[in-house]
Formats: C-alpha cells, structure tokens, sequence
C-alpha cells in the first residue's frame, strides 16, 4: 500500500495534507524518514511513525450500534436515514450491517467491513443465537409457547428451528419474554408470534452470539467493539459446527 493512502485511510488528513506532511520528512518508515507518498509499504510490518505517533494499520472495523426505531437497516436509502447515517463520519470504508432489524426494531446491531466474520454469523449452518427482547399482545397458550420452542409453521418451507421462551411478565393480553432464535428468516419474530395468537407490539435485540448489547450505549450510539468482544465472536464462528 501506497504511503499517503495508510495516512489517509487512518484518517490523518486529506491526500493532499498527508503528501506534504511526508514531503516535509514528518513520517518515517522503520526508522528513516520517508519523503515520498507513493513509497510502497507492506502496512502489516512495517512501522510508521508520523509527528512521535507510532501507526496502526486497522483493515477491519466493527462497532457495535444501538439501532433506534425509525431507522432503516441498508448501507443506503434514498428517502429514509439508514443506520449507515448514524455512524461518525471516516469510520472506516465499505461498512455494512451484519443482518437486518427491522425499521420498527431497536437495539443490537454489528456493522463491519469484514465480510469473512460477517458471513460466518450469518451462515444458516452456524445456527448464531440472536436474543429478543418482545412485548406482545394478543393471547398465547402454554401450547402456543411450546410451539415457538419446538418449532412453528410461518409459512415458510420448514417449520421454525427449536427457539428459547423466557416469558417475564404476563398480564391478560400483554406479554413480555425473550425469545431466542437460530436463523434469520425475513421477520421471523413477528411472524412466530402471529403463528401462535400473538402480535408483536415492540421487539428489541439484545445479543448475537456471543456480543451483547452494552446497556451504557446510548440509543442512536455506536462504538467500536472491544478486543474481547471481537475475539469472542471469531471464537463461537470458527467453533461452532456447521450442522
Ligand atoms: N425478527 C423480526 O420480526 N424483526 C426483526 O427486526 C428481527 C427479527
């Protein structure tokens, strides 16, 4: 990689700043000052230090967002605010989120430019547990309950995978639980509840895999995920069995 491309994609400056700091001598590679942008580095080993500061070459970013409601998950959109516009601006290129919540749906979600781990999370054959918080109406039978967690007719091909049932609160219509699910079929929630009487009135995701939701992060907030989160979730992809 190009010198003056390191600088910039570690957002140091624009092309034309970055050249002249390194024409200026103000960045060194291994040691010896670098007077040439186009010099080719190899961003793994090589060390650069620019004004005192020693670099890092991150290829992949993940932060973890808060996803409010009213927020469309997609990288764009031409009339609605995408969860891409609450990311800080020179976050990194080639983002996207890991899965979709729906607009009506707040809270866990990983955006990332790293396609490989993405793709592991989301892989059928991974079965990655995904954690909902739900508030719902309607009435739902313990053999309602039973049906989300052995498995459950929406309509699709296949019944649903066996899901986990944590009710919290129930009061005549009104239902509070966790559901814990395997896949990620389009709107899977609402649609298993509705199979069994129910209707979805507010959903919320609170973990995926092995990252949950941090409950200091402000809704419409993201930040970086931290090494341990990170180091887990390549942990239970490479681990877990595709079944
Ligand atoms: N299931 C749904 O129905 N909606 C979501 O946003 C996520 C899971």
């Amino acid at each position: 990689m190009r010198l003056d491309k390191f600088l910039c994609d570690l957002q140091l400056g624009t092309r034309s700043h970055v050249k002249d700091a390194i024409k200026k001598g103000l960045v060194s590679v291994n040691g010896v000052p670098v007077r040439l942008p186009e010099w080719k580095l190899d961003e793994r080993r090589d060390t650069v230090i620019y004004m005192g500061k020693s670099l890092t070459y991150l290829q992949f970013h993940y932060y973890m967002l808060h996803k409010p409601a009213g927020i469309v998950t997609a990288t764009r959109d031409q009339h609605e605010t995408t969860v891409m516009d609450l990311l800080p601006a020179g976050c990194g290129k080639n983002l996207s989120p890991v899965g979709r919540l729906d607009k009506d749906t707040e809270g866990l979600l990983l955006i990332t430019n790293d396609g490989e781990l993405a793709h592991r999370l989301l892989s059928p054959k991974k079965h990655v547990e995904k954690t909902y918080y739900l508030e719902c109406s309607g009435v739902l039978t313990a053999d309602g309950l039973a049906m989300l967690e052995n498995g459950v007719d929406i309509g699709d091909e296949a019944v649903t995978q066996p899901a986990k049932v944590r009710l919290i609160t129930r009061s005549d219509c009104s239902y509070h639980m966790e559901l814990t699910i395997t896949e990620g079929r389009f709107h899977q929630v609402k649609r298993m509840v509705q199979a069994v009487g129910g209707s979805v009135t507010y959903l919320k995701r609170l973990s995926m895999g092995t990252l949950s939701l941090d409950t200091d992060l402000p809704k419409g907030s993201c930040r970086p995920l931290t090494e341990q989160e990170l180091s887990d979730l390549k942990q239970l992809t490479a681990t877990t069995p595709d079944r």
